[in-house]
């Protein structure tokens, strides 16, 4: 399948990023948000980050326009009609994919491959508000999407194999290093990192260890490139927490719950870099 243009839905942080890998790889996009105004915020995201490739010379001014001119804006879901895949990257919200998979159907043609960034609900039962079950997988992104490499590919019971194959090509067109799993609760990288980060957390205050320390013990003595508490920071308390809650829904295991000091934090709006404050300070 030659994939020339793609619907983005939602230009949060995930679809601007997403649409921005999209535009960079030659790819035209239609982004699609609720108002004009988030719209544009989410273009202006995008050209935030190429300007800032272009200072860096890490891309020519004529790449950028390049890449600025492939994408375009719409709150019309209709005029998505011309994608041959589309990308949802709306809010982590069950009832909401569900509605937006099931307008799609009306919308995009019968081949078109339908996709879903979630990173914690089951694909499964988004595509099932679809028509076309075998036509929808996940292509789950990480954050933020132009830097971080990997796409988990996420195969349903439903999924067919050449859309699978497709959207496995697609995921190396646009230059990413896709991995292919199947829809199980947090795919691969969630499932081993969020018990992983939450049981550095516990440490704190089992070993009475500082956040500091953890990050210097985990960086100095299991040589990884970042502490758990600084990776969290950047995550956000708060979708570090959301995920936890939602891995512990669906496999009951203590691990998977957010230990009680995150919880604390995200109550307290310490949500890490973005906030300002997390287990460090930003301001
Ligand atoms: N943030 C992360 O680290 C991360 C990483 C991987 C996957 N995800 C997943 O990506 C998805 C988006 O997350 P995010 O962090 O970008 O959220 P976000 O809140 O930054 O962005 C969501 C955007 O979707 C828009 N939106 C809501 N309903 C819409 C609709 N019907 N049509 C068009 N736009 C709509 C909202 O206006 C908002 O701008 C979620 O499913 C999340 O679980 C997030």
């Amino acid at each position: 399948m030659d994939v020339q243009r793609v619907g983005v839905v939602g230009l949060g942080t995930m679809g601007a990023g997403i649409a921005q890998v999209c535009v960079q790889a030659g790819v035209e996009v239609v982004g699609r948000e609720v108002t004009d105004e988030l719209a544009e915020r989410g273009r202006a995201t995008i050209a935030h980050y190429l300007n800032r490739a272009v200072e860096k010379e890490r891309l020519t001014a004529d790449d950028r326009d390049g890449a600025l001119e492939r994408l375009t804006l719409t709150t019309e879901l209709e005029n998505l009609s011309g994608c041959e895949f589309v990308i949802e990257a709306i809010v982590e919200d069950l009832d909401a994919k569900r509605a937006l998979f099931s307008e799609l159907d009306r919308v995009v043609g019968p081949e078109t491959i339908l996709a879903t960034n979630t990173s914690a609900l089951p694909v499964t039962e988004i595509a099932a508000a679809s028509t076309r079950p075998e036509r929808v997988v996940g292509l789950h992104f990480f954050n933020p999407a132009p830097v971080l490499k990997l796409v988990e590919v996420v195969r349903t019971a439903h999924t067919a194999d050449d859309v699978f194959a497709a959207a496995y090509a697609f995921a190396q067109r646009i230059g990413k290093e896709p991995i292919e799993c199947s829809d199980t609760p947090g795919f691969v990288v969630n499932r081993i990192l969020i018990p992983l980060l939450n049981d550095c957390v516990r440490v704190i205050d089992e070993a009475r260890v500082s956040p500091a320390d953890v990050d210097r013990a985990m960086t100095f003595g299991a040589n990884w490139p970042i502490g758990p508490c600084a990776l969290i920071d950047l995550i956000g308390v708060d979708v570090h927490v959301h995920a936890s809650e939602a891995l512990w829904e669906a496999l009951r295991e203590p691990r998977m719950a957010p230990p009680p000091r995150l919880v604390r934090m995200a109550q307290a709006g310490k949500l890490g870099r973005k906030s300002g404050q997390g287990f460090f300070d930003y301001r």
